[in-house]
């Protein structure tokens, strides 16, 4: 199943960092069963973050476990080197951080070119205007409302602003806009009365003790 950047709105994309990976396929089930269409992959490399999680070999193994669309964000230095790779994995969606890439442009033409749709990531105190002239390439425009490396961080309200931009920049046919980090029962609604068009969850669903229940919480 794919979802596409004309996707109704409100959508909630699981982030498989807080899953538990000894039942991955299970974990993937329960939230797909429960409607999830958008799963969330977190690449890190211990450079561009402090934090080491896992490559394109697990990208594949939760490629053949999930029917969802794949977004496969990329906080990697330099993400050009890795580009090919993630899209063999089975990436739907590639996302570089706007502050990894040495040439933004380069890097989103790239990912075109492998068949896949191209996302940028920002950082909470990067300027949603540093991705501006680029935005004609870009599919997927993910907001960070913590500084990427970990999950269960608490959500940063100062980045509502580039929410705010990303969402008026766009035309009406243009790029999806997410959120990521911090977003759980008590900040998702003032994540989505931006206008923003899906929130990443991770501890806020699968430390859920019932993770069906709480996605549908979620979605509101
Ligand atoms: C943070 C990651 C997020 C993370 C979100 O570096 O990019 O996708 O998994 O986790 P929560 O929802 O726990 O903040
Ligand atoms: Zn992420």
């Amino acid at each position: 199943m794919t979802e596409t950047k004309s996707s109704p709105r409100r959508l909630i994309s699981p982030s498989l960092l807080s899953a538990d990976f000894t039942q991955l396929a299970q974990q993937i089930e329960l939230v797909e069963r429960a409607g999830a269409t958008r799963l969330h992959l977190d690449i890190m490399d211990g450079h561009f973050v402090p934090n080491i999680t896992f490559g394109p070999f697990i990208v594949a193994a939760i490629r053949k476990a999930a029917g969802s669309h794949l977004d496969v964000h990329l906080m990697i230095e330099q993400p050009h080197r890795y580009l090919q790779q993630f899209v063999e994995a089975g990436a739907d969606t590639v996302i570089v951080h706007a502050e990894a890439s040495d040439d933004l442009s380069r890097d989103l033409e790239a990912i075109h070119d492998l068949g896949a749709q191209a996302g940028v990531a920002l950082n909470p105190d990067t300027p949603f205007a540093q991705i501006e002239p680029c935005l004609d390439a870009i599919d997927y425009v993910l907001i960070m409302s913590v500084y990427p490396g970990f999950g269960g961080q608490n959500f940063i309200d100062s980045a509502l602003t580039n929410m705010v931009h990303a969402v008026q920049a766009r035309s009406p046919d243009g790029y999806l806009v997410a959120v990521d980090g911090g977003v759980n029962l008590t900040t998702v609604e003032q994540v989505f009365d931006t206008g923003v068009d899906m929130a990443i969850v991770g501890s806020g669903l699968f430390g859920a003790d019932d993770i069906p229940g709480r996605l549908k919480e979620l979605q509101g």
